[in-house]
């Protein structure tokens, strides 16, 4: 059974299914759930399942061409359901895709590289032979110029490197993030924009400090803190960022006057474990809004208060992506609509980035990248 092909199409599918589950209903506790149990209980249900079910089906399976065509009702309507299922899941991307590709005022301006050292090597080698490649250790920058609805024209040029998902800590080294943050600094922007999930354990904070010591730009170096960083120490995390010239924004607003225009820089708290009074972004009053949030899910306050433009992280762009069947971990509330790149819905354009680490240490056509963005008006 296990050298027939078929097996494995039936093993893949089973994984599309699970990942698809963990998607749409693990990767979201509720309010006041503790994110690892949520996942992990959700999860062992849905294994739980597929195992049981693959057992009892697969007792009377044949994996062969000719036996296939002899099975008992029941199993055939479990493996209908099973490759509709995928089928759907397929079908959902190319939606998906289509939609993303509705005209947007973006242009992408060029992508460059990242020079790293050889010694960073990602896991996962084998996958090579599979025609796949992890691009854990293959930064690069991207720079899109963004046209923007009511973006004042005083404005116009104004830039932002927006970095995110940073996830210090055992996958990545201290080494490997100094070369992404020191390309960073290079870019000179604006505006430094850093949405969340620098860490993922409490101990990360303490090696990490300093790590975001020398950022520097006209109009400051925000930060909001993503599911991560509040499952870690959200309180210290804040104090060490503070001290590295960061400022951390919770459900807060930051007014700068530029060339005569009122300019406000907006953060959102984490949307999961943070606090609830959005009443200062909602209320917020200037000719420029732009919205840091660490998740793409609070694209309504994006759109509420106003913003011109809401930069996330969070979905990491997707992170392991497949040909046709698309991305395929989106922490999402919203499948994976939201997964990466530019959306614009009322006047707000959204952007979710790739973000720069990841859980787990795998990445598959969706590179990790800081991004430039030159925003003008429409
Ligand atoms: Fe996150």
């Amino acid at each position: 059974m296990l050298a027939h092909p078929l097996f494995w199409v039936y093993l893949a599918c089973l994984f599309l299914i699970f990942i698809f589950l963990t998607n749409r209903i693990s990767f979201h506790p509720p309010c006041g759930w503790g994110e690892a149990y949520w996942t992990l209980s959700w999860s062992t249900v849905f294994i739980s399942i597929q195992t049981f079910l693959s057992i009892l089906f697969l007792k009377q399976w044949d994996f062969t061409w000719a036996g296939l065509s002899s099975q008992s009702a029941s199993s055939l309507i479990f493996m209908g359901a099973v490759s509709s299922w995928v089928g759907w899941m397929v079908l959902d991307h190319f939606t998906w895709k289509f939609f993303r590709l509705k005209p947007l005022l973006v242009k992408k301006i060029k992508v460059e590289k990242i020079k790293v050292d050889k010694k960073f090597v990602a896991p996962f080698g084998f996958l090579k032979r599979f025609g796949m490649e992890n691009q854990l250790y293959q930064p690069q920058v991207t720079e899109y110029e963004v046209k923007l609805e009511g973006w004042p024209k005083e404005l116009s040029g104004l830039t932002i490197v927006h970095i995110s998902d940073l996830h210090y800590g055992k996958y990545l080294s201290n080494d490997y993030l100094k070369v992404i943050l020191k390309k960073a600094k290079e870019l000179k922007p604006d505006l430094f924009a850093l949405t969340g999930d620098f860490i993922n354990f409490k101990k990360d904070i303490t090696a990490m400090r300093g790590l975001l010591k020398g950022f520097k730009a006209p109009l400051g170096v925000y930060a909001v803190l993503g599911n991560h960083d509040h499952g870690a120490d959200p309180i210290g995390l804040t104090r060490a960022l503070k001290e590295d010239g960061v400022r951390v924004l919770d459900h807060e607003v930051v007014y700068h006057k530029v060339k005569g225009k009122k300019l406000a820089v907006m953060g959102a708290a984490e949307l999961w474990f943070g606090n609830r009074d959005e009443s200062a972004i909602r209320n917020a009053k200037a000719d420029a809004k732009i919205l840091l949030a660490h998740h793409p899910d609070h694209f309504y306050l994006g759109k509420a208060s106003g913003a011109q433009l809401q930069i996330s992280g969070h979905c990491h762009g997707g992170q392991i992506c497949f040909p046709f069947i698309g991305p395929l971990i989106v922490p999402s509330n919203q499948g994976r609509k939201y997964a990466g790149g530019f959306y614009h819905e009322k006047n707000t354009v959204l952007f979710v980035t790739n973000g720069i680490g990841c859980y787990p240490p795998l990445r598959l056509l969706c590179p990790p990248e800081i991004v430039k963005l030159v925003l003008k008006p429409a």
